[in-house]
């Protein structure tokens, strides 16, 4: 295993107001690591500095050793479309396309040709047993099947890190859990990791990895003795 990202001192203020200060974290291919914190505590603003999304203030984030901030722009949103993937809490369907077509964009954004990019999109919504919706919009289908079709894009490419914020704080608890459920064992069996933010702890508790955020402070989790 390779470590792919790994974030040294982060701080990140809005204006004069720190949002993130002085986390450390550090992923490995293939693992997950989640992040719980009450509302306002700073775990979006800290996925979307790890993810590049977000100018951070100091410290830097290391993607396969490269840091981030050495990029240009055209260089970071060229790795975050090819490199990463993100799932958020209302997956954000683009409602004109069809399953097939939402779940196929990251493959047609980095170039791959239409057929592929939707044998691709077949294949992993096939997985997640989505196969007989492909044909429908986003507004043909449930709440936890487009948080299913969410998932699919997220990793339709396979991404070395999935960014996922709060994926299934939109859902029910059973479907939540299934959903995440499928979304991990998926992610895990073809080596992509994922930086999971979540306020549920059930939720985390699946993680390889767990830290919590409290005022901006990220603090690992030691793992309990058994
Ligand atoms: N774009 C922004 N401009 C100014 N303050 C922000 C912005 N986004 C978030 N904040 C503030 O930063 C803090 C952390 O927010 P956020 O990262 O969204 O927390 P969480 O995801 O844990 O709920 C909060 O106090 C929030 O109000
Ligand atoms: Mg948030």
């Amino acid at each position: 295993m390779s470590e792919v990202l790994y974030a040294k001192g982060v701080d990140l203020f809005y204006g004069k107001t720190p949002a993130v200060a002085n986390a450390h974290i550090s992923l490995f291919s293939g693992e997950v690591a989640a992040i719980t914190g009450q509302s306002g505590s700073g775990k979006s603003s800290l996925l979307y500095c790890l993810a590049g999304v977000l100018p951070i203030t100091r410290g830097d984030v290391y993607f396969e050793g490269c840091s981030l901030r050495s990029l240009d722009d055209e260089k970071l949103s060229t790795l975050r479309r090819e490199r990463f993937g993100f799932v958020f809490q209302y997956g954000e369907l683009l409602p004109e396309l069809t399953i097939e077509e939402n779940t196929a964009l990251p493959l047609r954004l980095a170039g791959r040709r239409k057929g592929d990019a939707l044998d691709a999109a077949g294949e992993i919504l096939g997985r997640l047993g989505l196969a007989d919706l492909r044909k429908r919009r986003p507004s043909q289908v449930s709440g936890g099947q487009s948080q299913r079709v969410a998932v699919a894009r997220a990793l339709v490419h396979k991404p070395a890190v999935v960014f996922a914020d709060e994926p299934t704080g939109s859902l029910d608890s059973s479907n939540a859990s299934a959903v995440l459920e499928e979304f991990l064992a998926l992610a895990r069996s073809q080596g992509s990791a994922v930086v999971l933010v979540t306020h549920d702890a059930q939720v985390a508790a699946r993680a390889d990895n767990r830290y919590t955020m409290s005022d901006g402070v990220l603090t690992a989790q030691m793992e309990e003795a058994s």
